[in-house]
């Protein structure tokens, strides 16, 4: 289906999504002799032409270590990485090339903040808040720090739509308060809990904050200055760009302050057997030879993205979003969890009587991808009572004929399960 009939909001800017697809060669395979429709783009997102031919050229005629060589094609790759680096400071509007960290994804951005920051900044008693929507990319990495120091871990629940209480955060919120993480979005169920007043609040009794952007950057457009948060994390697989890199935004005086979260070549000044002096960051948590063709890749999905209208990309998504609730809500004994808005274009959802595994297979034979099970968020399945749903998220290539496929597809799990 093309623009001119998808059903767009009223006065939405023009998206042509055929010709978005067309830019990803995967759109055109098939799956069991079915045309693929793929709906797992919150797990990893498919990618773009542009992003596939600029890992190529890195290898094919621009590849080398970087920081390291004084040869030519040293310095290309160099200028090639911190370019992607610079790319990604304008396209989250950070300070300063120096706060941005590149790691290897969500998760270990996570875990470096918690490791780094909290042997520096945090101590036994500190409360840490957390919601009860996190991915367990962000609860484990506290758990572990809470193994270390004593930390203590405070949890914000949400509501029968999925909300963020405020009224509960507000609540948690005291002078033990040191560091506020949670998620700019649901992975689990799309819903968006509101993180600039989140911050706001935090900073008013003097906590950090980390934002969890994994699921959030790829549906909105991101400023950390506006925003005003600590930290903010994100992966670059999940924004149409390459796996194994990913970035941790800090301010830069925190990341100065911070001590390193590994250690190794090119994040030192210099070494000897006794005494190590450390690079300032970025280079200071960037330990060993880091994925430089993945970082280059990211540079281009972020231009790729920048290519097209993001106003337009969400007011696409909002008409996917809307014609999937209300599609798939009209199922019988379907049942969709998460409906608080704003929500991003993540349907989770059970069918009465049949296992989201058994539905995920059926749907898989009919080309359809998506992701069944805890979505690596147990705390807020266990909020719901549940062990698992079917979760369709959607990307920007997504269109109003695959969610009538994902509909008839439920039809027929609904026929063969009587
Ligand atoms: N975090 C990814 C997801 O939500 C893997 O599926």
């Amino acid at each position: 289906m093309n623009s001119a009939s998808s059903p767009m909001r009223r006065n939405a800017p023009v998206f042509d999504v055929e010709a978005v697809r067309r830019e990803f060669p995967i759109l055109g395979t098939s799956v069991h002799g079915k045309p693929l429709v793929f709906l797992d783009s919150g797990a990893s997102a498919q990618k773009p032409r542009a992003v596939i031919e600029a890992i190529s050229r890195v290898y094919e005629t621009g590849y080398a270590n970087i920081h390291r060589g004084v040869y030519q094609l040293s310095q290309v790759a160099t200028e090639a990485y911190e370019g992607a680096r610079a790319k990604v400071q304008r396209f989250i509007g950070a300070a300063s090339p120096g706060e941005i960290v590149f790691t290897k994804g969500t998760t270990e951005a996570i875990n470096l903040v918690a490791s780094s920051y909290g042997a520096r900044f945090l101590k036994a008693g500190d409360e840490v808040v957390l919601s009860v929507l996190e991915h367990h990319a962000n609860i484990v990495p506290w758990q572990l720090l809470r193994e270390r120091l004593g930390i203590v871990i405070r949890v914000v629940p949400v509501d029968a739509g999925g909300a963020f209480r405020m009224d509960e955060y507000e609540r948690l919120l005291n002078a033990r308060t040191k560091f506020v993480a949670v998620t700019q979005t649901s992975n689990a169920l799309g819903t968006m809990p509101p993180v600039a007043e989140i911050i706001r609040m935090a900073h008013g009794v003097g906590a950090a904050v980390l934002i969890d952007g994994a699921q959030g950057i790829v549906h909105e457009a991101v400023d950390v200055k506006a925003l005003d948060c600590d930290f903010y994390v994100f992966s670059g697989h999940k924004l149409y760009g390459p796996g194994g890199i990913g970035v941790l935004y800090g301010k830069e005086r925190l990341l100065e302050a911070m001590p390193p979260y590994q250690g190794g070549g090119d994040m030192i000044l210099s070494v000897s057997f006794e005494k190590t002096e450390f690079a300032p960051p970025p280079a200071r948590f960037e330990a060993g030879t880091p994925p430089i063709a993945d970082a280059i890749g990211l540079g281009a999905a972020i231009d790729f993205l920048n290519g097209l209208d993001r106003l337009a990309i969400a007011a696409h998504e909002a008409a996917l979003l809307d014609a999937a609730s209300a599609r798939l809500g009209a199922i019988p004994g379907l049942k969709i969890y998460g409906t608080a808005r704003p929500k991003a274009a993540i349907v989770s959802f059970t069918l009465d009587g049949v296992h989201p595994h058994d539905i995920g297979t059926i749907l898989d034979h009919e080309g359809i991808a998506v992701r069944v099970g805890h979505h690596c968020a147990q705390p807020v399945m266990e909020r719901f009572g549940i062990p698992g749903t079917v979760r369709a998220s959607f990307g920007l290539y997504n269109t109003i004929d695959e969610v009538e496929a994902l509909a008839r597809g439920l039809e027929k799990v609904r026929e063969i399960f009587g």
